[in-house]
């Protein structure tokens, strides 16, 4: 049966993280997969998450299946969530999912039954596991650039530029916020300028969005979103629940859709009801319910509202005191971008046998293509690591 099978190539990601937990060097330092962490280097269950499972401990009476879509206070909640208390409803769907990227291929599988010839359109770099994703659900993928290094934002120009070569019908896959490796965000102006594009050139926007509420706060982070909903026709949203519920095993997400109506919203749920009932039949309850409550209940909302917005406060300021440390260390300000970006990453300009160095020498875990958890910076040692990075490079450029 399996000699057949090519060698699996591994997820560069995921290889980083089980090599890190072989690794028996005490003074370690994880800066890869994208996991919340605190001063200590722990991702603690959120406390309002820990209330909620308390509560549902307490009070669930059954354990009996829910539905293909799951529950839908939750879907509502959610919705709420990404698109706002004021969207509009009447043909908006979502489907609980699992995890943000479960939501992410039950909509490839959706949109593959309804447009099998269109083209899937993915910033150039993305999160690595969007290429192997998307293209297992069938489709053609395209890349458009993302990215400037010399000035670490996105660059409008060359994604405008190559969204125009799109064809009509093709999809585009958006990132919602804290763009996944860069931390680059679209501005508000940017977001217009490719809505223009999509408009004119008929593309259909799909957003990925995990990071609601590590960049600029939970309201402003779902900003693109909200613009797309109020002027493109019809879109779908993945949206996870892995890093702002801090849910990640649990596997908590959700699959929206945006119909151009009521009925084509319908529609869509229903085909999206099929596709996941012909795939792994239900999601799972448990995550899903605590977040159900959280989002739900007045004061654990408060609070998961308020610890939230303290795990991002907290990024925000390692981003600047990194970003102060290798100015100081580099004496230049090519790192001073850092500061300026959002989220949970951003982009070193090393090469391959820097980060390999980094590893082996000072067991510093970076991502192959220079991304760095800026959650893992160790708050206490931050001087220490700028020098080892800059140690490094300047080693390296010597030889
Ligand atoms: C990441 O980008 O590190 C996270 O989204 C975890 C993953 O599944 O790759």
């Amino acid at each position: 049966m399996f000699e057949a099978l090519p060698d699996a190539k591994p997820d560069a990601i995921l290889a980083l993280m089980q090599e890190f937990r072989a690794d028996t060097r005490t003074n370690k330092l994880d800066l890869g997969v994208g996991v919340y962490k605190d001063g200590e280097g722990k991702t603690p269950v959120m406390k309002a998450i820990k209330s909620a499972e308390s509560k549902l401990i307490d009070t669930q009476e059954t354990k009996a299946y829910v539905a293909p879509t799951g529950s839908a206070p939750f879907c509502s909640a959610m919705i709420d969530l990404v698109f706002g208390a004021d969207a509009d409803k009447t043909r908006i769907r979502a489907a609980q999912s699992v995890g943000g990227s479960g939501a992410l291929r039950v909509l490839a599988d959706l949109m593959r039954r309804s447009r099998p010839d269109a083209k899937i359109w993915v910033s150039d770099p993305s999160w690595p596991n969007h290429i192997p994703l998307l293209g297992a659900a069938g489709f053609e993928l395209a890349r458009y650039p993302y990215y400037d290094v010399n000035t670490g934002k996105a660059d409008i120009d060359a994604i405008i530029g190559s969204l125009s070569t799109a064809a009509s019908g093709d999809i585009v896959v958006l990132h919602g916020c804290c763009h996944n490796p860069t931390g680059a965000d679209l501005s508000q102006d940017d977001w217009n300028k490719i809505i223009d594009v999509m408009l004119e050139k008929e593309l259909f926007p799909f957003v990925d969005i995990a990071y609601q509420g590590f960049g600029k706060g939970l309201e402003e982070d779902a900003m693109g979103v909200r613009l797309l909903a109020e002027r493109m026709p019809e879109l779908v949203v993945a949206a996870s629940c892995s890093k702002n519920v801090g849910l990640y095993r649990e596997r908590v997400g959700a699959a929206i859709v945006m119909g151009r109506n009521e009925a084509e919203a319908t529609r869509a749920f229903g085909s999206l009801t099929t596709v996941i009932r012909s795939n792994y039949s239900m999601p799972p309850d448990h995550g899903a319910n605590a977040t159900e409550i959280v989002l739900t209940d007045g004061a654990l909302n408060t609070q998961w509202r308020e610890e939230l917005e303290s795990m991002r406060v907290r990024m925000v300021g390692l981003r600047k005191t990194f970003s102060d440390a290798m100015r100081k260390r580099s004496n230049s300000d090519r790192f001073d971008y850092i500061a300026e970006q959002n989220g949970m990453f951003s982009r070193l300009p090393l090469t391959p046998a820097q980060i390999d160095t980094l590893r082996n020498d000072h067991a510093i875990y970076i991502v192959g293509d220079g991304r760095i958890n800026v959650a893992g910076l160790p708050e206490g040692s931050i001087d220490e690591l700028a020098d080892a990075i800059c140690n490094v490079i300047a080693e390296s450029e010597q030889s």
